[in-house]
């Protein structure tokens, strides 16, 4: 992979902070004729076109999108590599899902050829949807996240990636056992994190799926590796939560059987949170973990609907991540996840501004990665990974777009309720463009 030196013009978007609410002009930065100059794969100057037009090397081309919208790239901070062809399974929530879906299609994984093939896949859709960085479950085969990561560095793409840890549960095809989950994901991390820009996560799926000499065996690699990851998944479904009370009878709840092996923290994400209780949420604040919002997934499992704002809560609010959670999630657009967010929230009685989604899906993902000097905003020293939106890519966007006149917070939140990745005009991984929309 050869990082890119070049410009893109166009529309500029970009957040500096978390929207207040509709209307926080202070929390972003817009260039409606503006430039991004990239050298090397980073960025390198942005501003005005007028201003910087002037001062590009001779012969330095620039892509230019006279209407697109450029963001920084996608984060998607919950998605699972193996489940390529699970996504838009019939009929059952959590459990049911698992055993008669998931676990019978991970164990492809155990293939190196079937793993490599579905690398690509994965890594063309994701750039598609527009999405630059993701957080991705492999399945328990440490082959799996080999080639996902060496598919990702060769196309310079920077994943947050780990190998599944479950010890018990799941057909015995799919298990590990607690030491060589642990060999093999301290293997990992010594031949993957921090090489090019790969990063670890240590995965154990949830608690249902690990032994506590399991969660034991997690809590050491994190402890031996300052600057890996964590993701499991926490309170998603009601019968998980009951089950996960039985097998940890000592435990205060689901939450604290997780603290308990000492994987709360700054860089360890909670798929869903759902049915978290007012103890657990203070909990995740006082350690800065972080809650990951997956609306098409809780959606369609049937799980339940995400509290945005009791997360939220000014006295100890938990830090967000969005993210698809494809294939328990249906799409692997996050303009989709961000417009099926917004309804859930509905659901709820709260809303969503756009500003707010979108700093998700850029900045904040970043933030909640620990990741800002890097990705999320199109700023001096960040990878040039950009998304170039379209936001009248159907007719029914065209013609919305006619009554809106230009107001960047309703474009912004037609693009995340209609758009999906036909409204993905180009993908850049470091400078170079990695996907055109025909
Ligand atoms: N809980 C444990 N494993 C999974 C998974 O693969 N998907 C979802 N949505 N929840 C889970
Ligand atoms: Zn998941």
């Amino acid at each position: 992979f050869t990082p890119g030196t070049t410009a893109l013009r166009g529309r500029l978007l970009t957040f500096l902070r978390a929207p207040q609410g509709p209307g926080d002009r202070d929390s972003y930065q817009y260039i409606a004729d503006g430039l991004v100059l990239v050298k090397d794969g980073r960025i390198a100057a942005v501003g005005a076109a007028a201003d910087l037009l002037p001062t590009l090397p001779a012969g330095m081309g620039v892509d230019h999108y006279p209407d697109g919208l450029i963001l920084p790239g996608f984060i998607d901070t919950h998605i699972h590599f193996p489940q390529t062809q699970v996504i838009a399974s019939y009929g059952a929530q959590l459990m049911e899902w698992l055993e008669k879906y998931t676990f019978i299609e991970e164990q492809r994984y155990a293939d190196h050829a079937h793993a490599s093939r579905n690398a690509r896949f994965f890594l063309d859709e994701l750039a598609r949807n527009g999405t630059t960085s993701a957080v991705v479950y492999g399945s328990v085969h440490p082959g799996s996240v080999k080639a996902l990561f060496t598919e990702a560095e060769a196309r310079g793409v920077g994943l947050v990636a780990g190998k599944v840890m479950m010890d018990r549960h799941a057909p015995t095809a799919l298990t590990d056992t607690a030491q060589t989950s642990y060999e093999h994901s301290k293997a990992l991390i010594g031949a993957w994190h921090g090489v090019g820009r790969q990063r670890y996560a240590v995965t154990p799926r949830f608690a249902i799926t690990s032994t506590p000499a399991q969660l034991e065996a997690a809590g050491a690699l994190l402890r031996e590796h300052p600057g890996v990851y964590l993701q499991t998944h926490l309170s998603e479904n009601h019968e998980e939560i009951r089950q996960v009370a039985g097998l940890y009878p000592e435990a205060t709840d689901y939450l604290d059987v997780y603290d308990r092996f000492g994987l709360l923290g700054d860089r360890s994400l909670f798929g869903h949170c759902i049915h978290l209780s007012e103890r657990e949420m203070a909990r995740m604040h006082e350690t800065a973990s972080i809650a990951v919002f997956c609306p098409t997934s809780n959606l369609f499992i049937g799980s339940g609907l995400f509290d945005r704002a009791a997360l939220e809560n000014p006295a100890r609010p938990v830090r967000l991540g969005l993210a698809t959670d494809v294939g328990g999630g249906t799409s692997y657009s996050l303009l989709r996840t961000a417009g099926e967010g917004y309804k859930v929230l509905q659901l709820r009685g709260q809303s969503w501004p756009a500003l707010a989604a979108f700093d998700l899906m850029t900045r904040g993902n970043a933030a909640a990665l620990g990741l800002t000097g890097e990705i999320g905003q199109i700023a001096p020293g960040r990878y040039a990974d950009l998304v170039v939106l379209d936001p009248s890519s159907t007719p029914a966007m065209a013609y919305r777009r006619e009554a809106i006149q230009g107001d960047l917070e309703e474009e912004l939140f037609l693009l995340m309720t209609l758009g999906d990745d036909r409204a993905v005009r180009a993908t850049y991984i470091q400078g170079q463009r990695v996907h055109v929309r025909d």
